[in-house]
């Protein structure tokens, strides 16, 4: 089994992610995970924080000579804006944020809940989630995020090779694949600022080149949609999630929403077995199975709920009504949240994959994926 757990405050020490059953013998490079960490920082609309930050991991253990043992890997990323024990505690929840529930629920003060329910926590995500790809790598499999709207502004997806699309998503302040667009959306997080207000969106992640049978259908818990579905929804703010057509399909007839399942035996020896999809609107999973399209999976991310103009709250100690707290925030955080979706994604599929294919070492997971496509292919 292939998981990992995080710990650390967003004004403590720093965060912590430990990786269990991660398969022996993979080449494992740092830049790779912060490249994403960097990414996970950037994005028009990030408040003053992320200039304090400079994240960076550093590998504590698991590793040998560049290689994956096998064996725990712990990852560890500074905060340079370590100062929880100064920091003051909030006593006027802000609406949208675990403050009221969770200092009601542990019987606590806000701050001891804020820390940790803060978004500094999906560092340990990112850095888990750029682990896991360093294994989709090594047999093939690649995941790629974007933004696909913000606000009320549509930045729909594109067609492309993956390589063109990361070009064009990477010129993009927004990381969307409409950097034409930039400026427009830009100035609507400008004039949100301005009003003291925040922004939502959407992101999008395709994951290219699954083999089949990833998941299963035989029980609920190992269903790969549903997986899929909790570890995006699990991120802070994301309140939907669609894989394919998702909600459209309940609007569309059924000739109009299933996938054709064509053979083209030129195709025999590709992930597909030769199994051609004219349309991909299941977005790669029937059944909670890879059906070796590309799984296609987005997160609706709610506006940032910390207000620069708040809403209506309540003083704690008097019960007074009062404008809710305000601490240094993002306006808008949306292309930040498309890296964290891409790589949590990247980790559920790293597990899936580990499940069918074993999580000893690459080598023999490499080999049984390969005889695995050989059996199918000679049913
Ligand atoms: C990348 C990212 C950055 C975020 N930045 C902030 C922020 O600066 N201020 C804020 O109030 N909420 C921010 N959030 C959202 C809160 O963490 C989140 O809304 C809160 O913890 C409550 O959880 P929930 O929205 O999942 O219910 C951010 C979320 C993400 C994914």
């Amino acid at each position: 089994m292939l998981r990992y757990w995080t710990a650390g405050e967003s004004h403590g020490k720093g965060i912590l992610a430990i990786v269990d059953g991660f398969p022996c013998g993979i080449a494992v490079d740092s830049d790779v995970i912060d490249r994403e960490l960097q990414r996970r920082q950037g994005g028009y609309g990030r408040g003053g924080r992320q200039r304090i930050e400079q994240d960076r991991v550093e590998i504590l253990s698991g590793t040998w000579r560049g290689l994956s043992l096998g064996s725990p890997i712990a990852l560890w990323v500074k905060n340079h804006d370590y100062k929880i024990e100064k920091m003051e505690d909030l006593d006027r929840p802000r609406p949208g944020h675990g403050d009221l529930s969770g200092s009601i629920k542990y019987l606590t003060s806000v701050r001891a809940i804020l820390e940790r329910a803060s978004a500094r926590e999906t560092v340990g995500r990112v850095a888990a989630g750029a682990l896991a790809r360093q294994l989709l790598t090594a047999v093939g499999i690649e995941v790629f995020g974007y933004v696909v709207s913000l606000g009320p502004i549509d930045l729909p997806p594109r067609e492309g090779s993956l390589a063109e699309l990361r070009t064009i998503r990477d010129r993009s302040a927004l990381y969307c694949l409409h950097p034409e667009k930039d400026a427009e959306v830009m100035e609507l997080i400008d004039a949100c600022r301005k009003q003291g207000d925040t922004l939502g969106g959407i992101v999008e992640v395709r994951v290219e080149n699954p083999p089949f049978g990833l998941g299963t259908h035989a029980q609920w818990d190992h269903k790969l949609d549903g997986r899929l579905a909790q570890a995006v929804m699990a991120v802070q703010a994301i309140k939907g999630v669609e894989i394919g057509l998702g909600f459209q399909a309940a609007r569309t007839f059924g000739s109009e929403t299933h996938d054709a399942i064509t053979y083209d035996p030129a195709r025999a020896n590709e992930r597909c077995l030769g199994f051609v999809r004219p349309t991909n609107r299941a977005g790669g999973l029937e059944a909670g199975m890879t059906n070796a399209q590309p799984i296609i999976i987005r997160a609706a991310m709610k506006p940032i709920s910390t207000l620069a103009k708040p809403l209506e709250s309540v003083h704690l100690p008097s019960k007074q009504p009062r404008a809710a707290a305000y601490e240094r925030s993002d306006v808008c955080a949306v292309p930040a949240a498309s890296v964290i979706v891409e790589n949590v994604v990247a980790f559920e599929i790293a597990a899936a994959l580990v499940e069918k294919f074993g999580q000893d070492n690459i080598e023999e997971i490499r080999r049984r994926i390969e005889l695995f496509e050989e059996m199918a292919r000679s049913r």
